[in-house]
């Protein structure tokens, strides 16, 4: 069975792969399959924009397919950058635009107040309208300044709840065992395994 990963981020289906693993189902990329159109992810809800991945996905590729949203939610600014942290700096931000913006919109706020989570929520569209969601949270604090060189996006300025070091400083498998993604992502692998092959 193929099932599609409607990402074409290299650090994402690599994580992915890691967390769905291959066994029994094949996991195929958007360039796998010579898909080359890009969904606009414009709605206002994480849940909104993986469904709508996903979909649209399925509808190009006539494979099940499986899409996420995340977003880091920062309490002290009232969730903020939320659903729109890939582009909280601008429609063209770098992730290094958006990090030098969180920590500016940050810079008066104490360290016991410095707490956010990331969010991740999962789409995994089966066939024309039937869809499921999971969904994973990763609680933490957000650090003073950037800290490593791994990962991806907020990774340098987020410390997860249980360490003291951020995410860019944590190899894939050990960012893998608490993030947000892997909990989503695990919870959907699950699910899959359950209704397909057990
Ligand atoms: P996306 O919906 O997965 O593309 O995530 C939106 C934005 O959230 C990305 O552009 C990143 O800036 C940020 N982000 C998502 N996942 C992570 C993560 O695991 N670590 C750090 N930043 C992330």
């Amino acid at each position: 069975m193929k099932i599609l990963i409607a990402t074409n981020n290299k650090h994402k289906v690599n994580e992915i792969r890691e967390i769905l693993g291959s066994g029994r189902f094949e996991l195929v990329t958007l360039s796998d399959l010579n898909i080359s159109e890009e969904v606009e992810e414009d709605k206002d809800t994480l849940e909104g924009n993986a469904l709508k991945k996903a979909e649209e996905m399925y509808r190009i590729a006539k494979v099940p397919a499986i899409a996420d949203d995340t977003g880091l939610f920062v309490d002290a600014l009232d969730g903020e950058p939320g659903v729109y942290s890939s582009r909280y700096a601008g429609e063209n931000a770098t992730y290094d635009d958006n990090c030098v913006k969180l920590l500016n919109s940050m810079k008066d706020i104490p360290e016991e107040k410095r707490t956010a989570y990331f969010k991740t929520v999962v789409c995994f569209y089966e066939s024309e309208g039937r869809y499921k969601f999971f969904e994973g949270i990763c609680t933490g604090r957000i650090d003073i300044k950037k800290r490593g060189e791994k990962g991806f996006g907020y990774d340098p300025l987020f410390i997860p709840d249980g360490f003291n070091k951020t995410y860019a400083e944590m190899s894939e498998e050990e960012k893998n065992s608490t993030s947000h993604r892997g909990k989503a992502f695990k919870k959907s692998g699950e699910f899959i395994r359950k209704k397909f092959f057990d």
